[in-house]
Order: C-alpha cells, then sequence, then structure tokens
C-alpha cells in the first residue's frame, strides 16, 4: 500500500518546520507506524543534526538505504554531505534529487512518508507537487503576523496545487513562566488561529517555546514524556484520525 504523503510547510524560514517534521515522524513511530522523513531542504538540511544523524547511507543493489533513528527512516543530502560543505545546484538538479529520494531509497513498507520542506514556494515544493499528487499540508507559523501572512501565502499555493491542507500548527505559541505557571505571549496571539480561518482549516497544536532539554534523546527532539512530547503525541494522534 501506499503511503500517505505528509509535507510540512511555511512561507518564512526558521518558524520550525524542521523541529515539527521530525518530532511529529518520532511520535508516528512512537504509536506504532512505519515512518520515513525525506529532508527536502536540500541547501539548508537541518534533520542531520538535529536528529544526531552522521552516518552515511550505504547503497545495496542500486538502491540507497535510509537510515534509521528512533524508528524512522531518514533520507538527507547532509548525509550525502559529512563534510558539512554547501550544497552547490542549480534549479533543475533540486527536483533530480528529489526524484531519487523518492524513488531510489529503498523506503521498504511504509505508512507515513514525511517532508521537511524549506521556507517559501521555490522550486523544491514546485518539484515535489510535481513528483507526489495527493500531498496532505501542515502549514507552520508562529504567532507572529508577519510569519501567519507569509504562511498564508505557502497554504493558499497548496489550495490551487489542489493538495489537502490537514491544518496549522503554531509554534513558539507562549512560554510557560516558571514562577506563576500563566503563559506569556512574546510574539502576540493568534496567528495561528487566523491562519487557519483564512485557509478554512484548523489549529491542530500550539507548542510553547522550550527546547528539548538534557533529558532530550537528540538535540532537537522533546523526551515523549515532556510537556511538548505529549503534545506531539496529540499531534501525531490527530494526522492519524485525519487521514485513515
Ligand atoms: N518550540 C520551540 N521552542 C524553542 N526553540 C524552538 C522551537 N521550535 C523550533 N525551535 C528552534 O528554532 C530554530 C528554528 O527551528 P527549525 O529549524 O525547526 O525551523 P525551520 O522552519 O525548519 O527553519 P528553516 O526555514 O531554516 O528550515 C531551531 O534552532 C530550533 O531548535
Ligand atoms: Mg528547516
Amino acid at each position: 500500500m501506499k503511503p500517505v504523503h505528509v509535507s510540512i510547510v511555511s512561507g518564512k524560514g526558521g518558524v520550525g518546520k524542521s523541529t515539527v517534521s521530525a518530532n511529529l515522524a518520532v511520535s508516528l513511530s512512537r504509536l506504532g507506524k512505519k515512518v520515513g522523513l525525506i529532508d527536502a531542504d536540500i541547501y539548508g538540511f537541518s534533520i542531520p543534526s538535529m536528529m544526531e544523524v552522521r552516518m552515511e547511507p550505504e547503497t545495496v543493489q542500486e538502491r540507497l538505504q535510509p537510515i534509521e533513528k528512533f524508528g524512522v527512516k531518514l533520507m538527507s543530502s547532509g548525509f550525502l554531505r559529512l563534510d558539512n560543505q554547501p550544497v552547490v545546484m542549480r534549479g533543475p538538479m533540486l527536483g533530480r534529487v528529489l526524484k531519487t529520494f523518492l524513488h531510489t531509497v529503498d523506503w521498504g513498507e511504509l505508512d507515513y512518508l514525511l517532508f521537511d520542506l524549506p521556507p517559501g514556494t521555490g522550486d523544491i515544493p514546485l518539484d515535489l507537487h510535481d513528483l507526489v499528487k495527493d500531498m496532505r499540508e501542515i502549514v507552520v507559523t508562529t504567532p507572529h503576523e508577519t510569519a501567519s501572512e507569509v504562511a498564508f501565502r505557502a497554504g493558499a499555493m497548496t489550495a490551487r496545487t489542489g493538495n489537502e491542507i490537514l491544518g496549522v500548527v503554531e509554534n513558539m505559541s507562549y512560554i510557560q513562566c516558571g514562577c506563576c505557571d500563566k503563559p506569556l505571549y512574546p510574539f502576540g496571539e493568534n496567528g495561528g488561529k487566523q491562519l487557519a480561518e483564512s485557509l478554512r482549516s484548523r489549529v491542530l497544536a500550539q507548542f510553547p517555546i522550550e527546547r528539548p532539554g538534557q533529558e532530550a534523546p537528540a538535540l532537537g527532539i522533546y523526551h515523549e514524556d515532556s510537556l511538548i512530547g505529549r503534545q506531539y503525541r496529540e499531534l501525531a494522534d490527530d494526522v492519524i484520525r485525519l487521514t485513515s
């Protein structure tokens, strides 16, 4: 059976797409799903460092083997460039790399294949749209209006391409005050809600500003029993519910 394809998109950079992609992938796997994650940010890959993977994939019978971490099968251009040199490619080559990741990697049987996208509406999202026809999308924003406005353009492009928007994730929504336990909203409130309304969709999650911390399994992965770890589990539950 074909896996459910889910891409994690935003208009603006640095809002948390890779964090959401990696943690959603791990949470789906914790719930027993077979999960693959393609780091489609070919130039600006961050999945290898977030998941603390420094290995080169093997090739078996001309098929690239994904690297497995926390139960998730991973492929990233970062695995192919261990010396951390910048990736220099012209537009058309990006599509070829994506095609290789999709069709030449030995994914085996998967329930979900996630795509961590670069910001914006450039070559990579368009190439991906040509390659995968049944894409579901999660749009990530911060509560800040500018981020949600720009994310709207990414979401609006999704709607035009006929892909289905699963919902909006508002990241870096609030800080849980250590003294009074009240949430503080340094970037304002309601950016995610407004974005979801304008996309005629829903807010799937609001994640606080919090680093994964010392007990975390990897630099960018939250512990499953932490507050955000539990919120990611709920997000994974929602994604399963919305896609089955
Ligand atoms: N909820 C959060 N609390 C604190 N830090 C966070 C949170 N979410 C993400 N970060 C941090 O913010 C930075 C940007 O996050 P991330 O790389 O996931 O964003 P991105 O949208 O993928 O960026 P890019 O557009 O560059 O690909 C990272 O250092 C990440 O660890
Ligand atoms: Mg990223």
